[in-house]
This record gives structure tokens, C-alpha cells and sequence, in this order.
């Protein structure tokens, strides 16, 4: 029997991290979302057709350094606005949800519209002002030279143009947890998740 779990949230609010260790902890299958976006919009910086690019996407696209740039991170969700770039990346999402054994899929819209009947969803957020501190440590590990301001100007364009448009906005879905990492240790932040999970899993099996 397949079992789903939907983390969703804003950039760096730790739905990555916690998503891994998660998949680690029960044996479940991994999809971080925002690599098919991330995908999509590198091969749209390098000239290609956004829809075509979705269509055509493989799963050695996904793989990379390439695709953790600001850069890459813009172009993703300028062609995540386009509702037949989503519409391509549908089938493989759910398709990766339904595995036998469990999955745990992140993004921005996983608990609202690609696994509405996830049996666990979870909304991971955090304040702006730490998630792009949180961004920018990572981008200068890279050996990038983005100032932190940049970062956070960055990481707020990006919220609001998920939040705002009009397909699969960035939401939390009316069940889900929401866990607030602003505060919280990543140690922390996958044991409630667990607790979330192992609660679950415990009601199903009644
Ligand atoms: O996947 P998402 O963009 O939501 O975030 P992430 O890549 O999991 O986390 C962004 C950065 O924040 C990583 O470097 C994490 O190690 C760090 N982090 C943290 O400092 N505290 C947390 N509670 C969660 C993540
Ligand atoms: O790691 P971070 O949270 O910064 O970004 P990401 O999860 O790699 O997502 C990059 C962009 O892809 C986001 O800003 C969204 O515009 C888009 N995205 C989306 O629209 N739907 C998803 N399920 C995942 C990502």
C-alpha cells in the first residue's frame, strides 16, 4: 500500500532537509519537487521552450550543482507560473507518491493539488529574515559572493511570486501540520516530523 507524505513551504524553510532524513528514518522514497522546476528553468536560461522543456524532462536532468543557483532558483519559479509546465510534471509526481513502501515528497504544492490525500501533510516555514540567512550560508559554502541582503531581496521575490500566482500558489493545505523552524534545531525539526508520521502511521493501522 502506497503512503505519501507532502511537505510544503517557502525557500529554505528546511522542507529539504527534513524531508531526507525523514526518508531515511521509515525507508521511503525521496522526490525533492523543486528539482523539476529547477530542471525546467535551466534548460529555459539555456534557450529552451518551457512546456517542451517539461515534457521532454528526464530524470538525469535532476542531478547537479548546476541547478542550486539563485539564478536557476528565479528561472524556476518564473516557469513554475506556467500552468502547463505543471501540468507536465503531474504524472511523474504522483506516479513517485504512489510507490509501494512510502514516499516523501517536498515543494510548494503537494499537500493542496499533486497529493490531496496525502496521509500526512506537513506546512515547514520559517521567517524571511532566517531562511535567507540559512540560503546564504549555503550559497557562500558554493563560493558564491551574493551579499545577504541580495539573498533575502531573492528569496522574498521568489515567496511572493509562488504565493501569488494563480496555479498551485504556495499554501498550506487545511489539514496540515505546520512546524515553524524559525526557532527549532534541524534535530528538532525531524523529530516532530517523526512524531507526525509514526502518528499517523499508528491511526491508520487502527
Ligand atoms: O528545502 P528547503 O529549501 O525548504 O530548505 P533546506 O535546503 O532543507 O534548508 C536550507 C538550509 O537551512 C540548509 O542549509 C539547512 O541545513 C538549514 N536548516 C537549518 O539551519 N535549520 C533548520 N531547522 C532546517 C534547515
Ligand atoms: O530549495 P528552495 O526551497 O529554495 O526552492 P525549490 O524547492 O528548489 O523550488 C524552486 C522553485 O520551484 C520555487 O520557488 C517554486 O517556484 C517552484 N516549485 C513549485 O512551483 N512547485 C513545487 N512543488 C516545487 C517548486
Amino acid at each position: 500500500m502506497s503512503f505519501t507524505v507532502a511537505i510544503d513551504g517557502p525557500a529554505a524553510a528546511g522542507k529539504g532537509t527534513i524531508s531526507k532524513a525523514v526518508a531515511v528514518h521509515f525507508g521511503f522514497a525521496h522526490l525533492d519537487t523543486g528539482l523539476l522546476y529547477r530542471a525546467v528553468g535551466a534548460k529555459v536560461l539555456a534557450g529552451a521552450d518551457p512546456v517542451a522543456a517539461a515534457r521532454a524532462l528526464d530524470p538525469a536532468d535532476l542531478d547537479g550543482d548546476a541547478l542550486r543557483t539563485a539564478e536557476v532558483a528565479q528561472a524556476a519559479s518564473r516557469v513554475a507560473t506556467d500552468p502547463a509546465v505543471r501540468d507536465a510534471l503531474t504524472a511523474f509526481q504522483r506516479g513517485f507518491a504512489a510507490r509501494p513502501g512510502g514516499a516523501v515528497l517536498d515543494g510548494r504544492d503537494i499537500g493542496t493539488v499533486i497529493c490531496p490525500g496525502a496521509q500526512v501533510k506537513l506546512f515547514v516555514t520559517a521567517s524571511a529574515a532566517c531562511r535567507a540567512e540559512r540560503r546564504w550560508k549555503e550559497l557562500q559554502a558554493q563560493g558564491s559572493d551574493m551579499t545577504l541582503e541580495t539573498v533575502l531581496a531573492d528569496v522574498q521575490a521568489r515567496d511572493a511570486r509562488d504565493a501569488g500566482r494563480a496555479t498551485a500558489p504556495l499554501a498550506a493545505a487545511a489539514d496540515a501540520v505546520l512546524i515553524d523552524t524559525s526557532d527549532m534545531s534541524i534535530a528538532d525539526a525531524v523529530a516532530r516530523t517523526i512524531a507526525v508520521i509514526a502518528a499517523a502511521q499508528k491511526s491508520l493501522q487502527g
